[in-house]
């Protein structure tokens, strides 16, 4: 098959990717040139591991392609997708929809032959109409029918995501276009993916109800582990107790500083978004978007208690910046509202991240970046744990209490063990661990 693929961000970019591996012929396009000429170069944009190699290699057995131009690419494809960002938009949470509109105006003119046009983009519920009335208005004659597959990709796993879904789904009424959208997919059917079908709204809500509901999980065992602190007991063994039972899964029941990143904060607000426009007051939701940004804010709240009530002169080590490991993200990052507090206090702020320290340098001031974890702690006063990255999880104790200033750890992410720390002459404070 061969696929056009509009918007070589995150997720076009790992789509394109991934579907050239799968064997069709993929051409990413974007309108940044520079982009292009980079990805050409075999420079990739982003950081997501594994991406580098799997690019490398398709576009040397000559299934990837890269271009500013759409035209050709279009008029071959049999699927074009739109895969171009949704920022939320100014003032307001609704998502921004002027890139999508645009893609489907500039590619309704190239479109030749039956083809399927795709929304990988997070759009809501009703876009795939105005998509398709686009493209009718603006090429009367074209042969398309636009389908809504969205992506579930996490960054830092989004390869494997998408060559091993838990499922895919497509949401269109038209059997052709479902075979087309089947057989893009097929390589998937080895591991007997289920390929859900629906309808393109249901489709549309699917995507949203998901982030949506994930944000659910993470806010409430957020709570419970502010309740574990008060009445003595400990969230990672609560997590394991429901978690358990398989009616409530043991993904995503892990507290921490808040969620972050590119996604959650940005679709619930927008979910919030359409359930307003829809007089249907999301109530859940909304509590699950203000609980989550007060949490973030009171994580450095959580430090300057931790440290005596006041961190004013202090020098506080962060390890972590980016919103999860094994990506170089900075979006809606805890680190960047707990930065800004303890600056507030007066604190001095020292900084280690593996890959996001670029990024954060356009969001953060004063802030020293340094080489490694131990020279981010070294004199510090504290050291807080931001980001749960591998490196971090089995650092040389001895190291980090000789370097700190004074021995105090507050690990947001609850990768050491409380009593192991105070055996070693930590003073260590955690997430919803009384114990
Ligand atoms: C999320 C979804 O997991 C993907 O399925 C979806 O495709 C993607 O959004 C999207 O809409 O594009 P992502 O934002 O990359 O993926 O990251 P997650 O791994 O879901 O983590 C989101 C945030 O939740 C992070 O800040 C993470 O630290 C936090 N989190 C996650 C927790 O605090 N606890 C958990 O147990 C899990």
């Amino acid at each position: 098959m061969r696929v056009a693929m509009i918007g070589t961000g995150y997720v076009g970019l790992v789509s394109g990717a991934c579907f050239a591996d799968f064997g069709h012929v993929v051409t990413c396009i974007d309108k940044d040139a520079s982009k292009i000429s980079a990805l050409n170069d075999g420079q990739i944009p982003i950081y997501e591991p594994g991406l580098q190699q799997l690019v490398a290699k398709n576009v040397a057995e000559e299934r990837l392609y890269f271009s500013t131009e759409a035209a050709e690419a279009v008029r071959s494809a049999d699927a074009v997708f739109i895969a171009v960002g949704t920022p939320a938009r100014r003032g307001d949470g609704h998502a921004d929809l002027s890139y999508v509109f645009q893609a489907a105006e500039e590619i309704a003119g190239l479109l030749d032959g039956f083809t399927v046009v795709v929304t990988k983009s997070t759009v809501p519920v009703g876009t795939g109409d105005e998509v398709e009335a686009i493209i009718a208005r603006t090429n009367p004659h074209a042969e398309f029918e636009v389908v809504s597959n969205p992506e579930f990709l996490r960054e830092g796993a989004a390869i494997n995501d998408f060559k091993r879904p838990d499922r895919v789904v497509v949401g269109t009424d038209d059997e052709r276009a479902a075979k087309v959208m089947r057989e893009l997919y097929r390589p998937l059917y080895l591991n007997e993916t289920p390929i859900l079908v629906t309808q393109r709204r249901t489709s549309e809500l699917i995507k949203y109800a998901a982030n949506a509901f994930l944000a659910v999980k993470i806010t409430f065992i957020n709570e419970i582990a502010d309740l574990c602190e008060k009445v003595g007991a400990n969230v990672q063994e609560v997590s394991r107790g429901i978690g358990l039972d398989n009616r409530i899964g043991s993904k995503f029941l892990h507290a921490g500083p808040g969620y972050g990143g590119s996604c959650f904060p940005k679709d619930t607000l927008a979910l919030s978004k359409i359930g307003a426009d829809a007089d249907t007051e999301l109530k859940i939701v909304n509590s699950v978007i203000e609980v989550n940004a007060r949490r973030k804010r009171r994580m450095a709240d959580k430090v300057i208690a931790f440290l005596g009530g006041d961190v004013a002169g202090l020098t506080i080590a962060l390890l972590g910046l980016s919103f999860k490991p094994n990506t170089d993200d900075m979006r809606e990052a805890p680190s960047i509202d707990i930065v800004s507090r303890l600056q507030e206090a007066g604190a001095r702020i020292r900084a280690f991240d593996p890959v996001s320290m670029d990024e954060a340098g356009h969001m953060m001031r004063d802030v020293l970046f340094c080489d490694g974890p131990y020279h981010a702690i070294e004199n510090a006063d504290a050291v807080v744990i931001v980001t749960e990255w591998d490196q971090f999880r089995a650092l040389d104790l001895e190291r980090v209490k000789t370097s700190l200033k004074a021995p105090n750890v507050i690990d947001l992410r609850n990768i050491y063990d409380p009593s192991d720390m105070k055996a070693r002459g930590f003073s260590y404070a955690s997430i919803g661990r009384a114990y």
